[in-house]
């Protein structure tokens, strides 16, 4: 950890006794993806254990953390905004810790704290187990900064999570060694580094006396996974997942975010033979154009991908599938695009998530070649547009694909209105039903009778 300006470590001032009337308070605000949510979850838990209340708005805490994305240029500035937003309360009251978490915190480092001179702390997702400790320093002399790829695994030193739910999730992998030629995740997680089975597995037997039902396995490339195992021997996720679900308690495994170039025999296999592994796989393609593919330093073919898919559904009829797309990467003309499209409709996705492709500094898609072969800006969108008019049609008639059907629903949490329960049918899918809260956690059979884009609804069989 140091100090911008080359100062010395902190000396972490002991944290305060617990007392009703002096409470210290945080507040976190998390961007961007599973990986985030979880290290916030992780890093609330970790302020907890030093005395810390968690608040639900900014201007009732002592320390505010931005928790931080920094995959498109639209989600870094984000975070500049919301400082903006913060200025007046640090204004107000000057004992305010900012801290800044997360991708953004990694790839920025110090020049956050130049822009945003309101900042405390920066820490990068990899110190983050290390946010309670520069809360408690005294930032007399400007902001702490750490971005630092430790050697200890973050993991071993949260404490046990504060937050029981149905629903969890276990890093199972850190950082990406693909190196897409878009993207800024191996600069800011770091090496791909997989954690060992034998902690793992002791983790989600851990998470399941305490109540959890489902756990999703994460990764930045979640089925590159290859683990440590407790025979000595090297494990693939497919392994880890069959052990996993021999798990007391445990019934319902997912994991994200796979790679298609990981997407091996044996996990298929693991698809028809694990029931407790849902039916539902994340596999971004990016594009459908071998040339763009290519580009992208994506390393598979789109007949690669789709052959992918082939085989995972082979193993399981029902599996539903997911997908990200880029358009408009350097290069991309609108014969490229098309194929985009025509994979699109070969694949029949049940949901996506798609982008207007966005440079990020020091990525080499961003250098100064590739600008030159720049698609408009426009046209990005144009192309934006029109993949995500096929995909939300697709979306939509995967919803309906349900309606009529009895799905076993896990029953999460409260929904929104009086007496309402949310829950996750095996595909992923939001579904609203009545219910009584004493059922959370139980996995149920609802009849669906109505789709939406983004849920269904239903009401519980018997
Ligand atoms: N521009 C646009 N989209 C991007 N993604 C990653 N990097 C970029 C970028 N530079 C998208 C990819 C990836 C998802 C997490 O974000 O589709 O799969
Ligand atoms: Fe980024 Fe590619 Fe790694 Fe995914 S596989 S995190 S897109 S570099």
């Amino acid at each position: 950890m140091t100090r911008a300006g080359g100062v010395s470590p902190p000396n972490p001032t002991p944290p305060m006794p617990p007392a009703q009337h002096m409470t210290r308070t945080f507040f976190i605000k998390t961007y961007g993806c599973q990986m985030n949510v979880h290290d916030s979850e992780r890093m609330a838990s970790a302020m907890a254990a030093k005395g810390y209340a968690e608040v639900d708005r900014p201007d009732r805490a002592d320390v505010v953390v931005l928790n931080t994305c920094h995959i498109r240029e639209k989600a870094a500035e984000k975070v500049y905004s919301e400082l903006g937003r913060l200025k007046p309360l640090k204004t107000a009251n000057p004992k305010l810790k900012i801290a800044v978490a997360g991708c953004v915190a990694q790839a920025e480092g110090a020049e956050i704290a130049r822009r945003a001179p309101a900042v405390d702390i920066v820490v990068g997702p990899q110190a983050c187990h290390r946010l309670p400790d520069m809360a408690d320093a005294d930032g007399a002399e400007g902001p702490l900064i750490d971005t630092e790829f430790p050697k200890e695994d973050k993991f071993d030193h949260f404490p046990p999570r504060a937050r029981r739910a149905p629903s969890a999730f276990l890093t199972v992998q850190e950082g990406c060694d693909k190196f897409c030629a878009f993207c800024v995740v191996p600069y800011t997680r770091g090496a791909e580094v997989s954690r060992p089975a034998a902690r793992l597995l002791a983790e989600a037997a851990d998470l399941a006396r305490n109540g959890a039902v489902e756990i999703t396995l994460l990764g930045q490339n979640v089925n590159a996974w290859r683990g440590a195992g407790p025979d000595g021997g090297v494990w693939s996720l497919a392994r880890l997942i069959r052990e996993m679900a021999a798990i007391d308690g445990l019934q319902r495994l997912r994991y994200t975010t796979s790679h298609p170039n990981d997407m091996t025999d044996d996990l298929a296999a693991a698809h028809a033979e694990v029931p407790e592994l849902m039916p539902f796989l994340h596999l971004p393609v990016q594009s459908g154009s071998d040339g763009v593919l290519k580009a992208m330093n994506r390393r598979h073919t789109a007949e690669d991908y789709i052959r992918s898919i082939e085989r995972v559904r082979a193993a399981r009829p029902d599996m539903a599938i997911s997908g990200d797309f880029i358009t408009g990467f350097p290069g991309e003309t609108e014969a490229d695009f098309q194929e985009t499209l025509a994979l699109a409709r070969e694949v029949g996705y049940a949901q996506a998530f798609s982008f207007k492709y966005s440079p990020r500094p020091g990525t080499p898609a961003a250098d100064a070649d590739a600008d030159a072969a720049g698609v408009p800006e426009e046209e990005k969108a144009d192309r934006l547009a029109r993949l995500q008019a096929l995909l939300a049609e697709q979306r939509m008639a995967f919803q309906r694909s349900t309606v009529g059907r009895a799905l076993p629903v896990l029953i999460e949490k409260p929904g929104r209105t009086a007496g309402q329960m949310t829950g996750r049918s095996p595909w992923l899918q939001s579904v609203h039903f009545d219910c009584d809260p004493s059922r959370i956690g139980r996995i149920v059979d609802v009849a669906i009778t109505g789709a939406g884009p983004n849920s269904l609804a239903g009401a519980v069989c018997g």
